[in-house]
């Protein structure tokens, strides 16, 4: 059994792990109970898992719990809170950019990486940022009015 340290959400967690190679996402969702970054696909195809290492937009399906070690783990939950939403929160909620809502966390992760590089993106700039992360209720064009505004904010 291995101990894996990290910053988790702006303070220092330790995950105990048989396998060097579990999935990130199982960690965040088993160990330290956090329920945002989702179970979609499990192959990095779909998004729903995303979260940032240290502030870049990582699969957490795929990422090894190992990968993580040592680095800065921010999840939805790290993000903002109910009372105070970050901009890109804001922004989702101002547009009611969510259906079922079970891509919505990954897709507020994706996007807050992406505004970070690309503080004033046109619309096409954020159909590319965002082309990663499925969305089944087809609540695309709201998601894309969400990232935008957020962009304004
Ligand atoms: S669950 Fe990780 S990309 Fe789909
Ligand atoms: S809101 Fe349901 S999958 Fe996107």
């Amino acid at each position: 059994m291995a101990t894996y340290s990290f910053r988790l959400n702006g303070r220092t967690v330790s995950a105990d792990s048989w396998d060097a190679a579990q999935p990130l996402l199982y960690v965040l969702r088993g160990a330290m109970g956090l329920h945002g970054p989702k179970f979609g696909c499990g192959l990095g195809q779909c998004g729903a898992c995303t979260v940032l290492m240290d502030g870049k937009a990582v699969r957490s399906c795929t990422t090894p719990v190992s990968r993580a070690a040592g680095h800065a783990i921010t999840t939805i939950e790290g993000l903002g809170t109910r009372e105070k939403p970050d901009r890109v929160q804001a922004a989702f909620i101002a547009e009611q950019a969510a259906q079922c809502g079970y891509c919505t966390s990954g897709m507020i992760m994706t996007a807050a990486a992406f505004l970070s590089q690309t503080p004033k993106p046109t619309l096409d700039q954020v159909k590319q940022g965002l082309a990663g992360n499925l969305c089944r209720c087809g609540t695309h064009t709201r998601i894309l009015r969400a990232v935008m505004r957020a962009s304004r904010a």
